[in-house]
């Protein structure tokens, strides 16, 4: 098997494993008092500190979640202005995550949903900022998980604390290949993360929330992650995305330069011509380790895949949260290009993919195009 799907997810390291099986071991409810529930309570104290000390940010600032798609929905609520409809800020491009819960907010009379434009490249307007005011919400991914394109985010972190908006970041494709900082982009209210996405387990995400706002509970219970997210935490979880976290930031440098060597030996068979051509052109700053191909196919693009899938191949057309919907992809479809007679496919890849194995897949895909 050809693994090509990291965006969607990543296995597990020897390490996170390793990690997860001595959690196992301990058994104790953090929130014991004896000395079984104690040892247990330390290791997800830790976990916050070593987190927050490499994002740049309070221990108090993180709450251990079930994955992004909660931290994002909490980051949404607490975001809202109570006394009046927010305006909210986010182009269609944003994940299933954050665009279902703008548009429940929006169908219930919560919020105004203005869409951030993009071009046919996948590019950001940002002449939005313009017409922002105090208490308006801007949600922006820092990548897009199908194109793996780059927003702004060091502006707008920027523009968000000169016009004093409520920004939330989405970074749950970044943290896999570059550092995150939170001095540095003072200016982000909240950002979540996920840990399956970094050779960690799934379940397991958090949500940054910068302490100068409240955080709302979303649902009750607990005095866990201080009341507001409660709860017995997932400790085993959280272990091994400590352990993920650890890894992801001793072989950053490496990881990231095999990242841009893969990326360049696909660039290079790009540039040479044939069927298989990028969607969007690849910038600096972009994730080296997703590309939305496009191919000239006739017929559903879930019958490629499952050509694909019977050679060996494991890409995707997008975001696993919305494979099954028979509308394609809503990201291909925002950049608004007439695709017919072309498929679009994403295909990522990690520091543990061989570059045999992604001329391989090409090799492959190029032979199912062809008939
Ligand atoms: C950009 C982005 N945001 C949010 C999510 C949701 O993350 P989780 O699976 O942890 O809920 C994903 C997962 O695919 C993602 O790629």
């Amino acid at each position: 098997m050809i693994y090509l799907d990291h965006a969607s997810t990543t296995p597990l390291s020897e390490g996170v494993k390793k990690a997860m099986s001595e959690a196992m071991a301990n058994f104790g409810n953090p929130s014991s008092l004896h000395q079984a529930g104690r040892q247990v309570k330390s290791g997800v104290e830790s976990a916050r500190r070593e987190l927050a000390l490499s994002l740049g940010c309070e221990p108090a600032e993180l709450f251990f979640t079930s994955g992004a798609t909660e931290s994002l929905n909490m980051a949404l609520d607490a975001a809202l202005d109570e006394s009046k409809k927010t305006r909210v800020y986010c182009s269609a491009m944003e994940h299933h995550a954050v665009l279902d819960r703008v548009r429940h907010l929006s169908e219930n009379g919560r919020i105004d949903w203005i869409q951030i434009a993009n071009d046919a490249q996948g590019r950001l307007d940002t002449s939005f900022i313009e017409e922002t005011e105090k208490g308006d919400v801007v949600v922006m991914m820092a990548h897009n998980n199908e194109l793996g394109t780059a927003n702004p985010i060091d502006q707008m972190a920027q523009w968000a604390l000169d016009k004093n908006l409520v920004f939330i970041c989405d970074a749950v494709q970044t943290a896999s290949w570059q550092p995150i900082d939170l001095q540095t982009w003072k200016g982000v209210q909240g950002l979540a993360l996920s840990a399956h996405k970094f050779n960690g387990p799934k379940g397991a995400g958090v949500l940054f929330w910068r302490s100068t706002r409240r955080l709302r509970a979303v649902f009750h219970g607990g005095a866990q992650e201080r009341s507001l997210r409660p709860g017995t935490e997932n400790v085993i979880g959280i272990s091994g995305l400590r352990r993920a976290w650890k890894e992801l930031h001793e072989e950053a440098d490496a990881r990231r330069d095999r990242l841009h060597a893969l990326r360049k030996e696909l660039e290079d068979r790009f540039e040479k011509g044939g069927p298989i051509q990028p969607t969007v052109p690849y910038r600096s700053g972009d994730h080296p380790g997703i590309v939305n191909v496009t191919v000239p196919f006739e017929g559903k693009t879930s019958m490629l895949l499952f050509r694909l899938d019977m050679a060996g191949i494991c890409i995707s057309e997008g975001s696993a949260c919305s494979s099954g919907s028979s509308s394609g992809s809503h990201v291909i479809r925002a950049l608004g290009v007439d695709r017919s007679g072309t498929a679009s496919l994403r295909i990522s890849f990690s520091h543990l993919t061989r570059a045999e194995e992604l001329q391989n897949a090409l090799d492959t895909l190029e032979a199912v195009i062809a008939g």
